[in-house]
């Protein structure tokens, strides 16, 4: 496996669970697998061991030498690749939301980096990589390796996590990476006059995955394709989804050590005591535990739908509901809840940033649970959401179509503020009918969405491209 992030050691969205996850699930399914990614500040170095030192990697003009730290987690064994000046920076893509300016070099680098630790340390059948981070992978596995006997019959699969981040930069960067002017072609490479890495890795790749399999089909469409679904429907008979799994040691409320008290569907009498401890961390009133309270935790980006949530502030002004929001990402969305928080005190509770406990408590805590996404690959807030009792309210895309029933959520559409508006007052209305509530509840509680069926469907993709029976 090649990624950019993994849950414990860097994560700014879902592909780090993924990736923290995944690999341990395909260990049990009966595959041997490796993790490679940098080795950013915030993953301690002495943790770390040796496992290569000078690893030569060439593009180009230039000439890198890395080295290979390596560690065990959860018996999953992680290649992180050491370079200070590339990796050893505050953020992981950006400081302060400026994309670096080499984070061509430097992803170009891991995929370099990764094929080194295949040649040298972990001879693969195998090599799975994730978004544009890792979209190199296969165009050096043709162009560098292509006469290494060590990669004879080494596939290659591209899960796209999310097809809005393309990794595009200007044509100028394309010297830099060390490749042939053959590469830069509309039907490779090129995009639109630049390069994407995303592109690079789709083309090129034996088989492409994404996270569900509605997202799957969306990405094949002008409305969902970001300009790729042309190349997405060319590639259609080696492109499927593969839904995500949720990892339930961290994310049941029977286990969780974030939340002040554990509760299962059997026995949900802890969740109230969740609920009132969630008020009094926002601040908000907690006379009237009844009241239904909403939750969000999200990036704050165009993706996630905030422009309708904007749109129905006056449902917020007329119902007693409460809601509370986490989240960090684009200043207007920011601005607007915290404008939200001042008009509607005691309502709506608002943190801005990344929190981790917080995001457990916000689960356990609420009532329902909103995400009325404009796409969503996959989604996991909804499906955790689900174990945790808390109903998702969610427009009916990518993921969130494939997780959430009608029987277990409420479902919008059409992507209107009118579509929103309806789906929560359909769901506060529910609410008030506390029995077919509290059934609707266990019906998710009870839905089984662990990494094994995800893990299964990779190994037997990677069974019929090996050929090997594993
Ligand atoms: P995406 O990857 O598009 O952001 P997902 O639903 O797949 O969406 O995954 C988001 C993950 O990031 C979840 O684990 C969620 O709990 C976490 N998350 C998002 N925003 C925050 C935040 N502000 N604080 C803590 N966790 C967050
Ligand atoms: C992306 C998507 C999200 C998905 C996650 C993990 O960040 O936006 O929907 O769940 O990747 O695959």
């Amino acid at each position: 496996m090649v990624a950019s992030e993994a849950t414990p050691f860097a994560k700014t969205g879902g592909l780090a669970d993924v990736i923290g996850a995944l690999p341990a699930a395909l260990q049990h399914a009966g595959n041997e697998v490796a993790v490679v990614m940098p080795r950013y500040r915030q993953i301690p170095y002495l943790e770390t061991e040796s496992a290569f030192d000078g690893l030569r990697l060439f593009a180009g003009p230039h000439a890198w030498s890395v080295d290979i730290r390596t560690m065990l987690h959860n018996g999953v064994r992680f290649y992180f690749v050491e370079h200070p000046h590339l990796f050893d920076r505050e953020g992981i893509y950006a400081q302060r939301s400026f994309d670096f300016w080499d984070n061509h070099r430097r992803f170009a680098v891991l995929a370099l980096a990764a094929l080194g630790v295949v040649e040298t340390l972990f001879p693969a059948d195998v090599i799975h990589f994730h978004d544009w981070q890792a979209g190199l992978v296969p165009v050096y596995l043709k162009d560098q390796q292509w006469d290494n006997p060590k990669f004879d019959g080494v596939k290659t699969v591209c899960t796209i996590h999310n097809l809005g981040y393309q990794g595009r930069f200007g044509k100028q960067v394309f010297s830099d990476l060390g490749l042939n002017e053959g590469w830069l072609r509309p039907d490779n490479l090129e995009f639109f006059g630049d390069v994407s890495f995303l592109k690079a890795g789709i083309v090129n790749a034996d088989w492409v995955t994404t996270v569900s399999p509605t997202y799957a089909r969306e990405i094949q469409t002008p409305e969902g394709g970001f300009s790729f679904d042309g190349i997405l429907r060319s590639r259609s008979a080696h492109l499927s989804g593969i839904l995500n799994g949720v990892d339930y040691n961290e994310w049941s409320p029977e286990v969780d050590p974030h939340i002040v008290a554990n509760y299962s569907a059997d026995d949900l009498e802890g969740k109230r005591a969740c609920k009132l401890d969630l008020l009094r961390e926002f601040g908000l009133p907690t006379d009237n535990p009844d009241r239904p309270l909403i939750g969000i935790v999200s990036r704050f980006a165009v993706q996630k739908g905030f422009d309708l949530v904007a749109g129905i502030a006056q449902l917020f002004a007329e119902e007693d509901v409460q809601l509370v929001i986490l989240g960090s990402g684009e200043w207007k969305y920011e601005q607007i809840f915290n404008d939200w928080q001042r008009w509607l005190p005691g309502k709506v509770g608002v943190w801005i940033g990344y929190n981790n406990k917080l995001a457990h408590k916000i689960e356990a805590g609420s009532d329902m649970f909103l995400m009325p996404s404009l796409y969503e690959p996959c989604g996991l807030n909804q499906i955790y959401s689900l174990r945790y009792g808390t109903v998702p309210v969610v427009r009916a895309t990518g993921g969130l179509e494939d997780t959430i029933q009608e029987d277990t959520g409420f479902k919008f559409w059409d992507y209107s503020v009118g579509g929103l508006y309806d789906a929560l007052r359909a769901a506060l209305g529910a609410y008030r009918n506390r029995d077919p509530w509290v059934e609707r509840m266990r019906r998710g509680m009870a839905k089984d969405f662990s990494w094994d069926a995800s893990a299964r469907q990779y190994t037997e993709l990677y069974r019929m491209l090996t050929g090997k029976a594993g």
